[in-house]
């Protein structure tokens, strides 16, 4: 039997997919894909006899079973998350149901909704001497978030922190935020990064509210708070003609 490949999709640009996850797409005979935050030209690169479930409307146990179903019956099965599906893809409960049916299962990593939206940029999120640590989480909201990684910690490093699944949340976020970083902090904010509509700005702290509701924003918006994005000219020690390293000895 086939193992089913869990596949990043990435951000949304179709050239942004790895070969891997390309080959897995095309050759799907089942796509289950998750609708509400994959751009439909991915969804579209399956070949035209691909059976295609989408899965905003579907429970966990649903979707497990759409799973089991098609690749019991030794069809290759693609289930398609949005960026890298190690990041907020729920896949580790669909990977626990399908071992216990004696299934297997490959996973094939996607950019980032982070890694995309520095690179639209042309941001590096570590810079020498200002910033050398990424942190990666959302707002508390509804589902909640363990109380050690309470946003209030997170910002009191001043790290790059990238947000995801916080735009519902953003009052919140901003006020908390504004306790540790200075308000003219950047804060780059993605709508639907490389998509067609994309939509990305750096604003400084104080307006995180404010632009995200004046844009409407709800979902598929991520935000990276980060003293690098408005750095300009530090040098590395790696490149420093003072620095003897292995590959460049004196
Ligand atoms: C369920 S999480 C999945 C994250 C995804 N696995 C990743 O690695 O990017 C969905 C959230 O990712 C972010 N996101 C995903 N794609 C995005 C994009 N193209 N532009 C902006 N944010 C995006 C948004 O914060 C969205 O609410």
């Amino acid at each position: 039997m086939n193992p089913i490949s869990i596949v990043g999709a990435g951000p949304g640009a179709t050239d942004l997919l790895t070969i891997r996850a390309l080959d897995r797409i095309k050759n799907a005979e089942v796509l289950v894909w998750t609708d509400s935050l994959i751009s439909p030209e991915i969804a579209s690169l399956t070949s035209k006899t691909c059976e295609k479930f989408p899965t905003s409307s579907l429970t966990l146990e649903q979707i497990v079973s759409l799973l089991i179903k098609n690749a019991s019956q030794g069809k290759k099965v693609v289930r398609l998350h949005d960026g890298d599906p190690c990041l907020y893809g729920a896949i580790s409960e669909q990977i626990c149901k399908l071992a216990e049916q004696g299934l297997e299962v490959e996973v094939i990593p996607g950019i980032s909704a982070y890694q995309a939206t520095a690179a639209q940029l042309k941001k590096e999120l570590t810079i020498p001497d200002i910033v050398q640590t990424i942190v990666l989480s959302r707002a508390g909201g509804r589902t909640g978030i363990p109380e050690k990684e309470e946003l209030e910690k997170l910002a009191r490093i001043q790290a790059s922190l990238c947000l995801y699944l916080s735009a519902r949340h953003v009052e919140d976020v901003q006020s908390t935020l504004l306790k540790y970083y200075p308000e003219e902090t950047a804060v780059a904010i993605g709508h639907r990064v490389t998509w067609k509509d994309e939509w990305l700005k750096i604003v400084p702290l104080k307006e995180m509210v404010s632009t995200t509701r004046k844009q409407g924003f709800f979902r598929t918006t991520l935000y990276i708070i980060s003293p690098a994005l408005n750095a300009y000219g530090q040098r590395s020690k790696l490149y420093y003609d003072g620095h003897k390293h292995l590959f460049r000895k004196q």
